[in-house]
């Protein structure tokens, strides 16, 4: 074997004994690259005579074509190895299941209390709000509970230790009726219609009594308005929100400080297969109170109660809630408990 056939056969053999393209790349520099092997050979051929020169010459150019030819062939069969290799490690199982992941879902009292308030914006009831921590004054005097009144103590009230003002005492407000009287002083130029939804505090703990839950209070005030409008207005909210097409309502004779004459707010209602429905059968449910606004509220509010009077309404979120949904334990609406909540929430996706 000559000494360039030798070259060859070793070159040959180390292209195919490549175990990639990088090994590859450095076998072609060190046999054609600027000081290769073979470059070395072909810039010798200056120093040859001219008729072995051009045998010299043929010779190493076909060697050189020949590992050319090779290293492409074997490039290419790398490429595909490596190709392979990679995809076969980033595969993915299209047909693998999904992973689950838990959901969330909308609370029933966001549920309702978006259902409320959609309604109550229909009639021109604007949002309003007042703050949780509340002071005697906005609590009770302002809305005809004075001093000493018995009624400050029915309502089994939290007290903050917390610096008092001149407002009195504070405390977690036990009632969203305060929020009338805050929403006058904002604007008291009557004709106005407002609404709050929030969270109220009692000291109560059973089945049916949370220390934190929620109401939905609503103040009307015009020139004119009267009882009549209050129960129009229950009538045809409750047939929206229990969306049933008749309804009937009882009033009945009730006490709030804040409201003259008051009123306690049933709709009738039966048991049929074990549902509750609305709006049929003769068996009465208390849903609501309200009245015609003391003068002495709206005297709070900067309103003269010689030229405007109205109406105010309060319901519990979580009874409404309830009576449509089918929660019997109130306790369970603050409980995230997940499994309750998957049974009484509702999904994002809207239907
Ligand atoms: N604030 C009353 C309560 O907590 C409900 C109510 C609101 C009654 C407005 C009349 C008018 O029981």
């Amino acid at each position: 074997m000559t000494d360039i056939e030798k070259l060859l056969s070793s070159c040959l053999f180390e292209i195919d004994n490549a175990i990639n393209t990088k090994k590859l790349d450095d076998i072609k520099i060190a046999v054609l690259g600027k000081n290769g092997k073979l470059t070395e050979r072909l810039k010798s051929l200056r120093n040859m005579p001219e008729d072995q020169r051009k045998i010299v010459g043929a010779e190493i150019n076909a060697i050189k074509s020949e590992i050319l030819k090779r290293i492409e062939a074997k490039a290419l069969t790398l490429e595909i190895l490596e190709l392979e290799k990679k995809l076969s490690s980033e595969f993915i199982d299209v047909s693998m299941p999904a992973r689950i992941r838990p959901s969330g879902c909308i609370h029933p009292l966001t549920k309702v209390t978006e259902e409320v308030a959609n309604i109550l914006s229909e009639y021109g009831f604007v949002f309003t709000e007042g703050p949780e921590i509340e002071t005697e004054y906005y609590n009770f005097t302002a809305l005809n509970i004075p001093d000493h009144h018995p009624a400050r103590t029915m309502h089994d009230t939290f007290y903050v230790s917390y610096p008092t003002n001149n407002e009195g005492r504070r405390l977690l407000r036990t009632h969203t009726s305060p929020v009338q009287v805050r929403s006058m002083l904002v604007n008291n130029t009557p004709p106005f219609r407002y609404f709050s939804i929030g969270r109220v505090y009692r000291s109560d703990y059973d089945a049916t009594h949370t220390p934190m839950f929620n109401q939905i209070e609503g103040l009307m005030v015009g020139k004119d308005i009267s009882f009549s409008h209050l129960k129009y207005m229950m009538t045809d909210f409750l047939k929206k929100f229990f969306g049933v097409p008749k309804l009937e309502l009882r009033l009945r004779p009730s006490f709030f400080p804040f409201t003259e004459p008051s009123t306690e707010i049933d709709i009738n209602y039966e048991i049929k297969g074990g549902r509750i429905l609305f709006g049929s059968g003769d068996k009465w449910m208390e849903v609501a109170g309200g009245g015609i606004v003391h003068p002495n509220v709206l005297k709070s509010g900067n309103v003269d109660p010689d030229q405007y009077q109205g109406f105010a309404f309060g319901f519990g979120l979580e009874r409404l809630t309830s009576l449509k949904y089918g929660v019997s334990d109130l306790r369970k609406y603050f409980e995230s408990d997940e499994r309750w909540r998957n049974a009484f929430g509702f999904s994002y996706v809207t239907k």
